[in-house]
């Protein structure tokens, strides 16, 4: 089929490639002119493993193109997905201009009938208003379709999430669109829910709510750990034998981050309150998250008193492991008020330092662990990457000029952190 992405960032990138892997046709577009030009040079704008060689062997195909021009890019299009962002206002709702803007420049640009497919992460009733808004600016006689397809790609893991989903949410109004989603979801092997637009947009909110809750929940049991003497690692073990539980998302630690927990949580909260429900259980989740970043710098001070004039380590800036986003992430939240206390702070991520570098400008990027880790007073480990949980311990213990390490994700055992002489603290272990 021919396919228009539109929003070439994350979710359109991964969603356009994989798409064109597949075997159709696709042109993503978006009004970053920078970003366009970078994949048209055969760069990438964003780390994802796997997303490079798909990228390059689909434009080699010629089943790939990217261009600003939205005109261009809907030219032969069946469907158009939109995967702008939706990104969080001052009050915790989705600022919805991107989708406004885009649905308006879809409308303009229409000839003939398409399906238009929600796949940014949107409120409850934006696919009704996405629906009217192309309606009222289309050309007088020429009708179309929104299905609300939200997207449950990890980053990190987003090729193989997208081209092997654990479900597809399909959320139509008329059959007509339901056979093309069909259609172009034909090869897939999970399931297909098929349900109402509104249903479909809460899908959405309503799974990464309870994934954050999951997330804050286990926090909280993890401080209660921290006051009781017991250990989290075998609280969440018990917990997760549970079926009912189940093991994933029951790591402790500083908190989510990323671009949509934080804001789609909020968000939620928001809708919720919006129709007359206060889901206050939302904001404890929220509250508890901002609470774990904020006990961990507290033990930094603890273990260093005065951090003016230290130096800090700090391995990890990726608000996760595999990706360079940093939008979020708990590293740069800590590394800012580090810096506003007077500290240096040296650090070391595999892919997030350009990023990184952006936004915090006072913040020394070293190419590896090993620099960034030399002559520190104190280590921080704020992202679980592979590099970290493999560096020996006896090398960081001779490269730190003191054997502090706070662990804000529980890497590393501290039976050996002890045992290697350092003086090491992680969340919700005694
Ligand atoms: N990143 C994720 O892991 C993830 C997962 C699931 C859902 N989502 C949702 O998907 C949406 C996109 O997320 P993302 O992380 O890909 O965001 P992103 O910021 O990486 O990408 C959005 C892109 O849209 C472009 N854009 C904005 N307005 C445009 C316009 N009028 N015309 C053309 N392009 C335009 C931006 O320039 C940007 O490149 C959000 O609603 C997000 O909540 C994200």
């Amino acid at each position: 089929m021919n396919l228009c992405v539109i929003g070439t960032g994350y979710v359109g990138l991964v969603t356009g490639s994989c798409f064109a892997h597949k075997g159709h046709k696709v042109v993503c577009v978006d009004k970053d002119a920078e970003k366009i030009r970078v994949l048209n040079d055969g760069g990438m704008p964003i780390y994802e493993p796997g997303l490079e060689d798909i990228v390059k062997a689909c434009r080699k195909d010629k089943r790939l193109r990217f261009v600003t021009d939205i005109a261009e890019g809907m030219k032969d299009a069946e469907v158009i997905f939109v995967c702008v962002d939706t990104p969080p206002t001052a009050s915790g709702t989705a600022d919805l201009s991107a989708i406004e803007n885009v649905a308006r420049q879809i409308a303009r640009h229409l000839t003939r009938y398409v399906v238009v497919v929600e796949k940014s992460t949107v409120p409850v009733k934006t696919g009704d208003k996405v629906h009217k808004t192309i309606l009222r600016h289309a050309p007088k006689g020429i009708t179309c379709d929104v299905v609300s397809n939200p997207e449950f790609l990890r980053e990190g893991s987003a090729m193989k999430d997208a081209l092997n989903p654990d479900r597809v949410v399909l959320g139509v109004t008329s059959p007509k669109a339901a056979e093309v989603m069909k259609k172009l979801y034909a090869d897939v092997t999970c399931p297909v829910l098929v349900t109402d637009i509104a249903s479909a947009e809460l899908i959405k909110h309503a799974s990464n709510s309870f994934l954050a809750t999951k997330i804050s929940f286990i926090n909280a049991v993890a401080v209660v750990c921290e006051m009781s003497g017991a250990d989290i690692q075998l609280v969440a073990q018990g917990m997760g034998l549970d079926p009912r539980i189940g093991s994933k998302f029951l790591s402790a630690g500083l908190g989510y981050g990323g671009s949509c927990f934080p804001k789609d949580v909020a968000a939620f909260e928001q809708i919720a309150r919006e129709l007359g429900f206060d889901f206050s259980l939302l904001g404890e989740v929220q509250k508890i998250n901002q609470e774990m970043r904020q006990r961990f710098l507290r033990k930094v001070e603890e273990e260093l008193w005065i951090v003016k004039g230290k130096t800090l380590a700090v391995w990890g800036l990726a608000f996760k492991p595999d990706t360079d986003d940093i939008r979020e992430a708990p590293a740069i939240e800590l590394i800012q008020r580090l810096l506003e206390k007077g500290a240096s702070v040296q650090a070391h991520d595999p892919q997030a330092m350009k990023k990184a570098q952006k936004v915090l400008p006072g913040l020394t990027c070293c190419d590896s662990a090993e620099e960034a880790a030399k002559g520190a007073d104190a280590l921080l480990l704020c992202t679980e990457w592979p590099v970290f949980r493999d560096f020996p311990l006896a090398k960081l213990k001779k490269l730190l000029k003191h054997p502090v390490v706070l662990d804000g994700r529980n890497l590393y055992d501290p039976v050996a952190m002890r045992a290697a002489g350092f003086d090491y603290r992680s969340v919700g272990r005694a």
